[in-house]
């Protein structure tokens, strides 16, 4: 399976391009149990943004700069290429899934790539000290994205460091061709 996930404010942000906008630790315990042991796809920006590859998960980092290269990752140039190498790894990983971890352009991207997206949302109002660089999630199309209720919160979760927090899953209702 290719699934999204990512974490947004009340306003959809998900991040300003550079420093983290909240502290929410289960959540970010959440990404990890979720990721670990799998593919993760992302942008330059978010790479950059993290500053170091995610342990126990391969790294797989989209730029169209044909020199870029960093420890620890694989650079790929296209969405086609970063799905291929993705599963591949998966296969050899015996992983499930194939995640895309960001950022807002990768994710606004794949959108039509991938087949299930786990979003948590945050009951916060981000402070953005450069807000002219806001990041936002993609819009959820719900005609074409349907709730999983199993496996969706109906309440918030306990607060933990800044914000209480609540995750949805979605299934695409038809598969992608
Ligand atoms: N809240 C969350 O869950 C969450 C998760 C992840 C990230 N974020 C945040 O999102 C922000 C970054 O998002 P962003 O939208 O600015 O950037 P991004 O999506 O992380 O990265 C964009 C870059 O990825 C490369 N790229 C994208 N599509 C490509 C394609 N089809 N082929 C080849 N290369 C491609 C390009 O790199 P080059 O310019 O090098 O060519 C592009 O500039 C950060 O603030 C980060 O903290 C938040």
């Amino acid at each position: 399976m290719r699934a999204s996930i990512w974490a947004q404010d009340i306003h959809g942000v998900i991040g300003d391009g550079a420093a983290m906008l909240w502290r929410v630790p289960a959540d970010f315990a959440f990404f990890k149990e979720q990721t670990t042991g799998c593919p993760i796809i992302m942008g330059r920006s978010s790479f950059e943004a993290l500053g170091r590859p995610l342990p126990n998960r391969a790294n797989i980092v989209l730029t169209r700069d044909v020199r870029y290269s960093s420890p620890g990752i694989v650079v790929v140039h296209s969405l086609d290429e970063a799905f291929a190498v993705a599963e591949a790894a998966a296969e050899e990983m015996g992983a499930s899934t194939v995640w895309v971890t960001g950022g807002g352009h990768v994710y606004a991207e794949t959108m039509d790539m991938v087949d299930r997206l786990v979003v948590t949302y945050l009951d916060i109002a981000a402070s953005a000290p450069a807000a002219d660089n806001l990041v936002f999630a993609p819009v959820i199309d719900r005609q074409k994205w349907a709730i999983v209720t199993s496996e969706s919160d109906e309440d918030w979760r306990e607060h933990s460091g800044d914000a209480r927090w609540m995750v949805r899953v979605y299934d695409r209702r038809e598969p992608r061709s």
